[in-house]
């Protein structure tokens, strides 16, 4: 194991996922540079660095002055007189619907398409940048009668449907904030989000198709505002699968007979640049999800720079497909906004990988000629297990650019990615950003940087990122620490929903002065940048992120359970895997209530309850006791080494060190999660 030469705080996460090869990170020496074809026409060039090094806030100037259409032109680019809340472009003012859709018709672009639909189960649909227009100013309109005002929000627990971008879009055209929520999360997580939201509006649908079966939606929104949410006056629900639905009447509203009843004309309302655009909730360090909350101009600047140079979009020629789903913020600003902001063509698909089929991502790519793939080390990995036959059978050669996101990329799986799906031939970047960032952050560009398998490298142009030391100082070439952003940029989050002090505590108090990523960092020899995974109680399991404690959290709400301490153990697949131990209830354990698989099933039902399916624990163990310092702070180290199978490492600090031997004695007899 690697660890940074400045060690994580006590008992943090490691931040070295060793199983896939990282250790070896500063030996790593094989480059690709772009082909000189690829360098020739690329958007990107390495001036660009220098350009935006003499004069950061300039170069974002005219990056929104380019990128973006005002309706009041800005005459001020950044003010961080009260940091760390910024502003960017504040006085300028347009509307981000205008700018992804309307813009396109009025310049002759309307024929264009922009959505390439595939449905899961084969159903197609395809949306010009004029047919998106239509729908968004219907949906924009069908809004408005319901009562959504300027400022409102509104949830959205959608499919990844057309319907979903419309209905963000539709929020922006109107300027309410919209606060998506992944269609895997729970009933539960659903209400708190729309609590803390106060949302007007929840647009959701009767279901969505899953591994070939519909899947409802609709019950969940029931359940969630069964529980009390004052603020929702009405649910617009799309049909999607034709299941049978529970209906409130007065309070839901078909899409159907709102949307398409409404006129196709409507004026999108101009904000500030720094009005709301969108909160997007994600798991911290404590139990309750934080609000991240983006605004306007800057958001959306660095997510059309983004879109354009680091993967090089060709909008005329380009078919872009990012397999995110628009629950997380890769769909938010990599199928959203910044597509769309360019004038992209894009392909959205509704369902998993291998349905019905594990060929069925590389029918896509061949069926629609997809140019530019971004996707996740955890699907790359999926695909290399189920072997190189499979996307061997397709015709895969109109990719030319290739991207990573949401983990680290371990050098074996970036090298298969360029080798197999990208035959060999197209720049693979790497991009590392966050909820919080809004945008890419650090990456490759495809046209100037030598690529390094597994490493995200350099700050792009107009970012300022640095590795650290507990003291705040830079760590030489050869170092490692924790990643900081060391000046402000234009989609960084304007802080926590309803809670600046969470916002100041949790990003700006470690290092004054700098943002703390949350991530640990190495610097190679050459001063690129390797990122190593949370040093904080954030896991990553399939690019998704889990909190350790709101599991814990949730764990402990069962009556069974007297204690719970959550751990993220490496796994080769999902680079993370939750692993639980539990303290059971004394009740429950004399009484023999349960067996060890009835309580494996029984906890992991009712974290996906609590939760959501993503939450649930690959293995439950019960335990009698939890490791804990003599300040009662429970050791997960050494229970992430139980976890991982490894020797367990210094237990010196242990309030009783016999827990180890009794902890390793109750695991003679594991028992293994069932598959999901
Ligand atoms: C965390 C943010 C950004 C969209 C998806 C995740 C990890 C993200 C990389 C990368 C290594 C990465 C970090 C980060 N992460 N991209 N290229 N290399 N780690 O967004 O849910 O806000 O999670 O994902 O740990 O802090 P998120």
């Amino acid at each position: 194991m690697t660890e940074p030469s400045a060690a994580p705080p006590t008992d943090a996460p490691p931040n070295s996922p060793g199983a896939h090869g990282l250790e070896n990170l500063l030996s790593e020496e094989r480059r690709f540079p772009p082909s000189s074809e690829f360098a020739a026409q690329a958007n990107a060039t390495a001036d660009a660095y220098a350009w935006a090094n003499a004069d950061r806030p300039g170069f974002w100037a005219d990056q929104a002055r380019d990128l973006l259409t005002w309706s009041t032109p800005f005459t001020q680019t950044l003010d961080w007189s009260d940091a760390p809340f910024a502003r960017w472009f504040a006085d300028g003012r347009l509307n981000a619907a205008y700018n992804a859709v309307d813009r396109h018709v009025e310049e002759g672009r309307g024929d264009r398409v922009a959505l390439h639909f595939e449905g899961e189960g084969g159903d197609t649909r395809t949306l010009t940048y004029a047919d998106l227009l239509r729908e968004v100013s219907r949906a924009a309109n069908a809004m408005t009668a319901l009562g959504v005002r300027t400022g409102d929000r509104v949830a959205i627990y959608l499919p990844l449907i057309p319907e979903a971008v419309v209905t963000m879009l539709a929020c922006a055209r109107i300027g309410a904030p919209h606060s998506v929520v992944f269609g895997g999360f729970s009933a539960e997580a659903l209400s708190s989000r729309i609590l803390d939201a106060e949302a007007k509006l929840v647009v959701t649908a009767d279901g969505g198709f899953r591994r070939g079966k519909p899947s409802a939606l609709k019950p969940a929104v029931d359940e969630a505002l069964a529980k009390g949410a004052p603020s929702v006056a009405h649910v617009l629900v799309v049909r999607r699968t034709g299941q049978p639905v529970e209906w409130t009447q007065g309070r839901d509203v078909w899409w159907h007979d709102a949307v398409e009843a409404a006129s196709p004309e409507h004026t999108p309302v101009d904000v500030d640049a720094e009005h709301p655009l969108f909160i997007l909730y994600t798991s911290g360090t404590t139990g309750k999800p934080k609000g991240i909350f983006h605004t306007t101009g800057g958001y959306l600047t660095q997510a059309a720079y983004t879109h354009l140079n680091v993967f090089d979009l060709k909008p005329e020629t380009d078919v872009y497909w990012c397999t995110a789903d628009v629950g997380w913020i890769t769909g938010h600003t990599y199928v959203v906004y910044g597509p769309l902001l360019n004038g992209a063509t894009q392909v959205i698909y509704e369902g998993t990988p291998d349905t019905p089929h594990r060929g069925r991502w590389w029918e896509i790519v061949q069926k629609y000629g997809v140019t530019i793939l971004y996707t996740a080390p955890t699907a790359i990995r999926t695909c290399m297990k189920w072997g190189a036959e499979i996307p061997g059978k397709f015709d895969l050669s109109s990719l030319r650019v290739l991207g990573s996101v949401g983990e680290p990329i371990n050098p074996e799986a970036w090298m298969w990615y360029r080798r197999v799906i990208g035959g060999d031939r197209t720049p693979v970047v790497d991009t590392w950003w966050q909820t919080e960032t809004g945008a890419i952050m650090i990456s490759p560009l495809p046209g100037v940087t030598a690529a390094k398998p597994g490493s995200a490298q350099v700050p792009l142009p107009g970012i300022a990122a640095d590795v650290v030391d507990d003291d705040a100082q830079p760590v030489p070439n050869g170092g490692g620490g924790y990643l900081v952003l060391t000046e402000p940029w234009p989609s960084m989050l304007r802080g926590i929903w309803g809670d600046p002090e969470r916002y100041k505590d949790t990003y700006w108090s470690r290092f004054a002065g700098l943002y703390f990523a949350g991530d640990g960092a190495k610097k190679d020899d050459d001063g690129d940048i390797w990122l190593l995974g949370r040093v904080d109680d954030v896991m990553n399991v399939s690019g998704h992120r889990l909190s350790t404690t709101e599991i814990e959290s949730a764990l402990v709400s069962h009556p069974w359970v007297a204690e719970a301490a959550v751990v993220g153990a490496t796994d080769e697949t999902t680079g993370q895997a939750v692993v639980a131990f539990v303290i059971l209830r004394s009740d429950v354990v004399e009484g023999n209530a349960a067996d060890a698989a009835t309580v494996q099933e029984t906890l992991r039902t009712h974290v996906a309850k609590e939760i959501g399916p993503i939450a649930k624990p690959r293995q439950i163990l019960v335990v009698a006791e939890l490791p804990k310092t003599r300040s009662g702070k429970i050791m997960r180290r050494l229970l992430r080494d139980v976890a991982e199978n490894r020797q367990v490492g210094d237990s010196t600090t242990l309030a009783d060190s016999s827990v180890m031997d009794l902890i390793a004695q109750g695991l003679a007899t594991p028992v293994a999660a069932s598959e999901d």
